[in-house]
């Protein structure tokens, strides 16, 4: 086993899946991500287990599926938005060929709509919004190895730029 091919981290909405699945084709690989990962061994949605149980909770279970992901696949890999706020989530990334897809808050505004029913984002989205990014820029930096900015560009053009600067 060689490990994932390309890990995807960025912010919700950013368009880890719609790039990851891309990427997977063009590569004759396959995607997995491990939100849909957790959902299926919890059989619950992700807005449940948050509700139900808390972020702490959710944290834990994405540190597992990313180290089971990690461990089982070879292909194309997306995580969840906030997994890298996970210290030993972040550990589990070391070495591997993990790419940051960037957006402004602006555009995270306008993408995921001043209405959401994310978790994260219910009260005041645009304000929601830049924390997160403020709290959060730093730690994808950290377990990148190339950043793709995603604002201007099409999911194929982004798909692109990340086996260029692979
Ligand atoms: C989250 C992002 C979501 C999901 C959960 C928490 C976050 O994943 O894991 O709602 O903390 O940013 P996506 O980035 O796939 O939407």
């Amino acid at each position: 086993m060689t490990g994932p091919l390309i890990v995807l981290v960025g912010p919700m909405g950013v368009g880890k899946s719609t790039v990851g699945e891309l990427l997977a084709e063009r590569l004759g690989t396959t995607y997995r991500d491990t939100d849909a990962d957790i959902v299926t061994s919890q059989d619950r949605t992700i807005a449940d287990i948050f509700v139900d149980e808390g972020e702490a909770f959710f944290r834990e279970l994405e540190r597992a599926a990313v180290r089971g992901a990690i461990e089982e696949h070879d292909g194309v890999l997306a995580l969840g938005g906030g997994a890298v706020l996970d210290g030993s989530t972040r550990a589990l990334l070391s070495g591997l060929p993990v790419v940051y897809l960037s957006m402004e808050v602006e555009e995270a505004v306008k993408r995921t709509g001043l209405a959401t029913a994310r978790p994260l984002l219910a009260v005041n989205p645009r304000r929601q919004w830049r924390e997160l990014m403020d709290a959060r820029r730093g730690l994808y930096t950290e377990v990148a190895r190339a950043v793709v900015a995603t604002d201007d560009r099409t999911p194929e053009e982004v798909a692109q730029a990340i086996l260029d600067v692979l």
